[in-house]
C-alpha cells in the first residue's frame, strides 16, 4: 500500500497524535460492530432499545442478558493487527492517545497505556443505585443480580444513550484533540456525539484529519486523507511506511 509522502513526513515530524477508534477496529477480532451486531435472538431490537435507561428501567433482565452475552462474546476475541500497530506508535510517539468508544477492553489487552475510554467497559459492572462496583456475580441468576451493598440491580459499567460521558475521559479527550497535530479517525461510523465532534475541534485547531474506515462517512469529506479498507491491514502498513522504514 501506498501513502503519500506528505502525510508519512508529518507522522514522523509530530508526536502530537491522537486517535479515535471505534467498533470497526474490533470487527477484525470477530466482534460486531455496533450497527451491526443484532443477530439471531437480538435481531428484533435496536442497539438503542437495549442501551438506555429507559430500557434498563423497563424490562433490567432483558438489558442484563444483552450484555453478558456481548460478554460472552468478548471473552474469546483477541486483539489484532490493527490494535497492535496502535500500540506501535505508542512506542514511537509516548505522547500518542488513543481515545476509544469500544467497552470491549482489546485496546489495553494489545498492550496501549495512554487510553481514554469514552463508553466505559464491559467488563465492569457496577451498582444502579449507589454506584458501587461489584467484583463478582451469578451470571447464570433467573434475575439481575443484585449489589451485595444496598440491593440496587447491577449494571454494567457503559455509557448508555442519553447518559453523561465519564467526565474526565471526555474532558482529556477534548484537550487532546484540540492539541495535536495529526488527528486519526479508524473503524468509526462517526454518529454517535460527543465523540464524532472530537474530529471537527481537531480540525478547528489545525489537525490533519486522516479517516482509516471500511466505508464512507460523514466525516470523509472533511479528512485530508481518507484510506477506505480494513484497519487491520492499513494501520500496520501505515505504521510501517512511517516509522519503520
Ligand atoms: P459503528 O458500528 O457505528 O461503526 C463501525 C464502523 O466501522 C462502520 O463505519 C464500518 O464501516 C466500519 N468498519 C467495519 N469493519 C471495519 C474494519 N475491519 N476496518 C475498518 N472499519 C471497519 O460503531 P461505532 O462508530 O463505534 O455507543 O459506534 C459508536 C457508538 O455507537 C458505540 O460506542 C455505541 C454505539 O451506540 C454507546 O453504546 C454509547
Amino acid at each position: 500500500m501506498i501513502f503519500p509522502a506528505e502525510l508519512l513526513s508529518l507522522l514522523a515530524r509530530t508526536g502530537k497524535l491522537v486517535a479515535l477508534t471505534g467498533a470497526g477496529v474490533s470487527q477484525e477480532s470477530g466482534l460486531r460492530t455496533f450497527r451491526d451486531s443484532q443477530v439471531g435472538l437480538w435481531a428484533q431490537y435496536k442497539p438503542e432499545d437495549l442501551a438506555s435507561p429507559e430500557a434498563f428501567a423497563r424490562d433490567p433482565k432483558l438489558v442484563w442478558d444483552w450484555y453478558a452475552w456481548r460478554r460472552e462474546a468478548i471473552k474469546g476475541a483477541r486483539p489484532n493487527p490493527g490494535h497492535y500497530a496502535l500500540v506501535e506508535i505508542e512506542k514511537k510517539k509516548p505522547q500518542f492517545i488513543l481515545i476509544t468508544q469500544n467497552v470491549d477492553g482489546l485496546h489495553r489487552m494489545a498492550g496501549t497505556h495512554n487510553l481514554l475510554e469514552l463508553h466505559g467497559n464491559i467488563q465492569r459492572v457496577r451498582c444502579s443505585e449507589c454506584g458501587k462496583f461489584a467484583e463478582t456475580w451469578d451470571e447464570d441468576s433467573e434475575t439481575v443480580p443484585r449489589c451485595d451493598h444496598c440491593d440496587g440491580l447491577l449494571r454494567p459499567d457503559v455509557v448508555w444513550f442519553g447518559e453523561s460521558l465519564p467526565r474526565d475521559q471526555l474532558e482529556r479527550a477534548v484537550e487532546a484533540a484540540r492539541a495535536c497535530d495529526v488527528y486519526f479517525s479508524i473503524g468509526t461510523s462517526g454518529v454517535v456525539q460527543p465523540a464524532a465532534s472530537l474530529a471537527h475541534a481537531a480540525k478547528k485547531n489545525g489537525a490533519v484529519i486522516v479517516e482509516i474506515n471500511a466505508e464512507p462517512t460523514p466525516l470523509t469529506p472533511q479528512a485530508d486523507f481518507s484510506f477506505h479498507g480494513r484497519s487491520g491491514e492499513i494501520l500496520p502498513a501505515l505504521v510501517k511506511a512511517a516509522f519503520n522504514h
